[in-house]
């Protein structure tokens, strides 16, 4: 079955075409158009013109997206559309065009939880992790270990309490003055940093369990960045010293957290997906310490680890397959369960 995947439930218009089954192709084309530039200016995203900016872009893609496939309207067998959780307008985009095309189009529709395309992602690789396997996801709205049995068999192990680990990449880098979107922009200015200059805590990691909690951190560097400029006059290698030590903190307390897990659920199988996960730092470290217990670690390649239309299509192409679809009704769950 080939599977048009929509994805617009944040500042991304991510669209694919997946072909699963028997002989299927797998991925055919997949298009991810990044409204980063809108809404730097505002040093974060703007609802109301992520959602616009999504009416203007998700046609001129799906077009783009079957051409690359060489293929048409006609070649599509269903459609499955990022249903929540996000931002409530931005989805309604999505999920409003998802079911009319498919009703126009006379084939299936599916909504589809951002977090399980996030969770599936890395089966759109090859080699791709053999059920069950734990998973972390860490994007900008989530932080979660997920006990995954098989497709729909999820149980959360542990989440954050308060930020996402993405969200604390991107408010600690804005309180060191780097440009919307932080994340990245913090990670390379910590490959410049010295890791033994600051040591910033690992949250919640000297008590069991396996819930995170990252909002601290960005006090830790917000109080390190303040002392420095106030002491000395050139403070660009302290700035990279503080991102170092932030970075450092974030990915040692998912490695604890996700040794844990391994343990808790005896998985000789992990999988990272979700922005954070493009995280170079935190993949060498993952595949360091995981290798020397004898845990195969999965990730998707980066472009499929941040938001991206591909993951939708397979989820939904899983979820179509299964015999799961949607009535004609359709709507928009900004928050939403696993
Ligand atoms: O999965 P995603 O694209 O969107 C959400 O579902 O939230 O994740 C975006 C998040 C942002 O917070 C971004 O700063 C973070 O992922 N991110 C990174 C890196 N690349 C993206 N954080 C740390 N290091 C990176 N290389
Ligand atoms: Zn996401």
């Amino acid at each position: 079955m080939r599977v048009l995947g929509i994805e617009t439930s944040c500042d991304e218009t991510g669209v694919a075409l997946y072909e699963g089954g028997p002989g299927g192709a797998g991925l055919l084309a997949h298009a991810v158009y990044s409204q980063i530039e809108l809404h730097a200016e505002y040093g974060g995203v703007v609802p109301e013109l992520a959602s616009r900016d999504h009416i203007r872009k998700l046609l001129p893609l799906i077009e783009q997206v079957l051409d690359e496939a060489a293929m048409t309207a006609a070649d599509v067998q269903g459609i499955a559309y990022t249903a929540g959780p996000g931002l409530v307008g931005a989805l309604l985009v999505g999920a409003a065009l998802g079911r009319s095309l498919a009703w126009a189009w006379g084939v299936p529709a599916v909504a589809v939880h951002h977090m399980e395309g996030h969770l599936l992602a890395p089966l759109l690789e090859d080699p791709a992790p053999a059920f069950p396997f734990v998973a972390l996801l860490v994007s900008g709205g989530h932080t979660q270990l997920v006990d995954v049995q098989a497709i729909g068999r999820y149980r959360i192990l542990g989440e954050s309490v308060d930020d996402a680990a993405g969200e604390a990449f991107d408010k600690t880098a804005k309180i060191l003055g780097l440009p919307y979107p932080g994340g990245p922009a913090l990670a390379r200015l910590a490959e410049q940093g010295d890791p033994t200059r600051y040591r910033f805590p690992r949250p919640m990691t000297d008590r069991p369990g396996l819930d995170f909690s990252f909002s601290g951190l960005k006090t830790f560097a917000l109080n390190a960045w303040q002392k420095e400029q106030s002491e000395r006059d050139d403070t660009e290698q302290a700035r990279a010293d503080i991102a170092r030590a932030f970075e450092e903190a974030v990915v040692e307390t998912l490695l604890i957290k996700c040794r844990r897990a391994v343990e808790a659920a005896g998985a000789k199988r992990l999988i990272m997906s979700g922005g954070v996960s493009a995280n170079r730092r935190l993949r060498a470290r993952m595949d360091e310490q995981m290798g020397a217990r004898g845990v195969a670690v999965f990730y998707p390649r980066a472009a499929l680890c941040t938001d991206n239309g591909a993951m939708i299509a397979f989820a939904g192409h899983e979820r179509l397959a299964a015999g799961q679809q949607e009535p004609l009704a359709f709507g928009a769950r900004p928050r939403w369960a696993l």
